[in-house]
């Protein structure tokens, strides 16, 4: 498989991962998502990186988790950290699962390096593999991170330039009902310094 570049910094970033290592607390985050989930099931997690701490979390209580990732370097440390995670080495914008197969999905920090003009497409493919009563939970950049109101271009983070793209919150919203999805809460939250929206889309 080639490497996709973005993937390839990734693979970069894997090597001073350790040392950044719970360096946010996302407990509040966590907390709120697995309020309204069953107390066990089954989590996609895409773009799941080193596997915390979502993975992490919703494996410790009992369920279990499938993560996404390109970046092969990120996955070794999810071996790592989290062996208990079904690790698939793939791109979101390609990988497929079988219709109803999951209870919840995530995409933390890693939907908003998917070009938006393929989120429709995404968005529906997801909300075909949730159960009834499935939820899938994103982070989604806006105007706070990228300075406009729609952006498809590069931001310097740690050094290196990242593709990141989004539309308006406004437009998104369409995307997710348009994909299906019966309710959708959008929560601006800043973690270490960064201000995203963090989107509870609900079947
Ligand atoms: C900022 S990291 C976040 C990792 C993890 N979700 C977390 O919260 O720590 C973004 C991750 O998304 C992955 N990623 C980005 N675009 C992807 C894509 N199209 N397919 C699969 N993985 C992707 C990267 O390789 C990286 O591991």
């Amino acid at each position: 498989m080639s490497v996709d570049p973005l993937a390839a910094i990734y693979d970069e970033f894997a090597r001073t991962y350790d040392d950044n290592r719970g360096l946010f607390d996302m407990r509040p985050v966590i907390a709120d998502f697995m309020a309204h989930l069953p107390a066990t099931g089954n989590l996609l997690d895409l773009g799941c990186g080193a596997g915390e701490p979502f993975a992490k979390a919703f494996l410790d209580r009992g369920w279990s988790v499938t993560g996404v990732d390109f970046s092969a370097r990120m996955l070794e440390l999810a071996a790592r950290y989290v062996p208990g995670m079904t690790r698939v080495h793939g791109d979101m914008r390609a990988v497929d699962f079988p219709a109803a197969s999951f209870d919840a999905a995530c995409a933390v920090y890693s939907l908003f390096h998917v070009p938006h003009a393929l989120h429709p497409g995404l968005f529906s493919r997801v909300r075909s593999w949730l159960r009834p009563g499935g939820t899938f939970l994103f982070t989604y950049a806006t105007r706070a991170y990228t300075g406009q109101e729609r952006f498809d271009g590069t931001k310097e983070f740690l050094g290196r330039r990242l593709f990141y793209s989004h539309v308006t919150p406004e437009e998104l919203r369409r995307q997710l009902g348009d994909a299906g999805f019966a309710s959708v809460e959008a929560e601006q939250r800043s973690i270490g310094g960064e201000e995203f929206l963090w989107i509870t889309a609900r079947v």
